[in-house]
Parts: C-alpha cells; sequence; structure tokens
C-alpha cells in the first residue's frame, strides 16, 4: 500500500516534468529558431543603420532571406509533435509560415518598402498565437 502510494506519487512527478519539458521546448524553439528569424526578417524593412556598407546592406538582406527559410521550416515544425498543441495552434503556426513565405519575392527583391508592411504581418501572426497560447507575455 505504502509503495503504490509513493510511486503514484513519482508518477505525477513525472508527468508534472514532462509538462514542463514539453513547455521549455516550445520557449527554446521560440528563442534560439523563431525570434532570431523574424529579426532578421523584420531587419529587412526597417530603416538600415547608420553608415552601412555595401556589404553589410547584402548581408542584412541574406540573413532576412535565411530568416523567411527559417520561419517556414519552424511553423511546419510548430505542427507536428511534440510541438504540436490542440485547438487552433497549427492555423497559428501555418499562418507565421506563410506570411514569411509572401514576403520571399519582396525580400528577393531587395524592396524595403514591402518588407516592411509584410513585417507588420509578421508580428500579427506572432501575436496571434501568443495572445491564445502564451497570454503572459502581453499579446
Ligand atoms: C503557434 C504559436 C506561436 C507562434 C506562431 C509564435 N509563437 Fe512565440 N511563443 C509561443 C508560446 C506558446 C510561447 C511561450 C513558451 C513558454 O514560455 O513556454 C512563446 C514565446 C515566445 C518568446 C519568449 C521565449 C522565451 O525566451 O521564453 C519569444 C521571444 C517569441 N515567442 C517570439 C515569437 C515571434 C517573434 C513569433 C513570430 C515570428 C512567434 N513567437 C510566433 C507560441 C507561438
Amino acid at each position: 500500500m505504502r509503495i503504490r502510494t509513493i510511486l503514484t506519487g513519482f508518477g505525477l512527478a513525472l508527468a508534472v516534468v514532462g509538462a514542463a519539458a514539453a513547455q521549455a521546448s516550445i520557449a527554446d524553439l521560440m528563442k534560439h529558431e523563431v525570434n532570431p528569424a523574424a529579426l532578421a526578417f523584420w531587419a529587412a524593412g526597417n530603416d538600415p543603420p547608420e553608415n552601412e556598407t555595401t556589404a553589410a546592406a547584402q548581408a542584412r538582406w541574406r540573413a532576412a532571406e535565411a530568416g523567411v527559410k527559417t520561419l517556414k521550416a519552424e511553423g511546419a515544425r510548430m505542427q507536428a509533435p511534440p510541438y504540436v498543441l490542440p485547438g487552433r495552434w497549427a492555423e497559428y503556426a501555418q499562418a507565421m509560415a506563410d506570411t514569411a513565405a509572401s514576403a520571399e519575392g519582396a525580400i528577393r527583391a531587395r524592396d524595403a518598402e514591402a518588407a516592411f508592411e509584410a513585417g507588420g504581418r509578421l508580428y500579427d501572426s506572432c501575436n496571434g498565437c501568443h495572445k491564445a497560447y502564451a497570454p503572459s507575455r502581453g499579446g
């Protein structure tokens, strides 16, 4: 009887750790993949740094192109285990990937105006999911 109680307690503790680990992996994905890619994406539409050299501008646009690729890939990855969650999660993840994909041509054409516009839509796609799934982030 006593052993069973201990085992049950242990099982519960493991379940809690498991849930925390799943949460942490979404946070890691955000921190290490999604957020840096989004920053690179936004940098294409933002005012360039002062006195940016041609080489630095080229690097900034190339990073934005890589950002699009990453956001598309992460959007797809988030729709499969272990990241997928119930509800509209997959829809939000796909919206992020689609928004990034929609700017591919603009970024390849080095069109800062269109990249800026797409950057606003990307921001909205992040916030849609955060409002529903990470409300403590303040939307
Ligand atoms: C499909 C849902 C979804 C989408 C889309 C999404 N996020 Fe998140 N994001 C989350 C969740 C859930 C958390 C909270 C994770 C946690 O704290 O466990 C989070 C947390 C974060 C964090 C905090 C990570 C940390 O350090 O703890 C950042 C930064 C972030 N998201 C950036 C973004 C950006 C930028 C985009 C858009 C390009 C984006 N997210 C799109 C679900 C999403």
